[in-house]
């Protein structure tokens, strides 16, 4: 993607949560230049990639496939000293916008919607190959357990939430407005967790066609770089 869509879709998103009276932690807000001038207290945030994070998927087409979310909190599987068992993490799904099809190898995970639009979600099985099952599997939405078979749709009203266990492919988009979409999990590793149903362009190049307004949490290890050169 071009560093000047992801400073606009940045600044669209923190809009969106605003207008939906969700609230960002302060440093959502600081300038690569505040970045540089933070101490070894921020350390956790760059360890465990809080923050900013936008995706198109490497597909090329972030309207129709993409992503802006921001990691509130998240724990670390390869550094002890962080404990926290859980992750939080808060999106804009646009409109006409599809999260693709993909399912988690450990992770548990529940999708909250917390406002605006509705959220749509198709869900499966996945089979010992990785491949869409027509078994039928469990849910919680809200606590209550529901049997789906193969295909279902699910349909989150705000408020509304869905627990999902690993191994079940889920893909979803808002319809009638934009849907402020929370995920609570189990720790999350954005590298080792995900199965996408299409592989998926990984290390994505940014054309850097103009400077960083705020920084995505792919960005930390350059500042991190010139902090330990300074
Ligand atoms: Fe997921």
């Amino acid at each position: 993607m071009k560093r000047s869509e992801i400073n606009h879709y940045i600044k669209e998103t923190m809009v969106f949560f605003t207008s939906q009276q969700f609230y960002l932690p302060q440093w959502a807000y600081f300038s690569p230049m505040q970045w540089k001038t933070t101490g070894k207290e921020y350390q956790e945030i760059f360890d465990n990639c809080l923050g900013w994070d936008i995706t198109d998927f490497g597909k090329g087409n972030f309207l129709k496939e993409g992503l802006v979310l921001f990691t509130i909190r998240n724990g670390n599987f390869a550094k002890s000293m962080y404990s926290k068992a859980y992750c939080e993490k808060i999106m804009m799904v646009k409109l006409q916008q599809i999260i693709p099809m993909h399912f988690h190898l450990n992770k548990m995970e529940d999708i909250i919607n917390r406002g605006g639009g509705d959220l749509v979600i198709e869900l499966w099985k996945s089979d010992k190959n990785g491949e869409l099952s027509n078994e039928n599997f469990k849910v919680q939405l809200d606590g209550v357990s529901r049997t789906l078979a193969g295909g279902s749709m699910i349909t989150l009203t705000p408020g509304e939430s869905i627990t999902l266990e690993p191994l079940v492919y889920h893909s979803f988009w808002a319809e009638k407005e934009p849907a402020l979409i929370g995920i609570v999990s189990k720790v999350n590793d954005d590298k080792k967790e995900n199965r996408f149903r299409e592989p998926l362009v990984v290390n994505q190049k940014i054309d850097e066609d103009e400077i960083p307004i705020y920084l995505l949490c792919s960005d930390y290890p350059k500042i991190i770089q010139k902090q330990s050169q300074a």
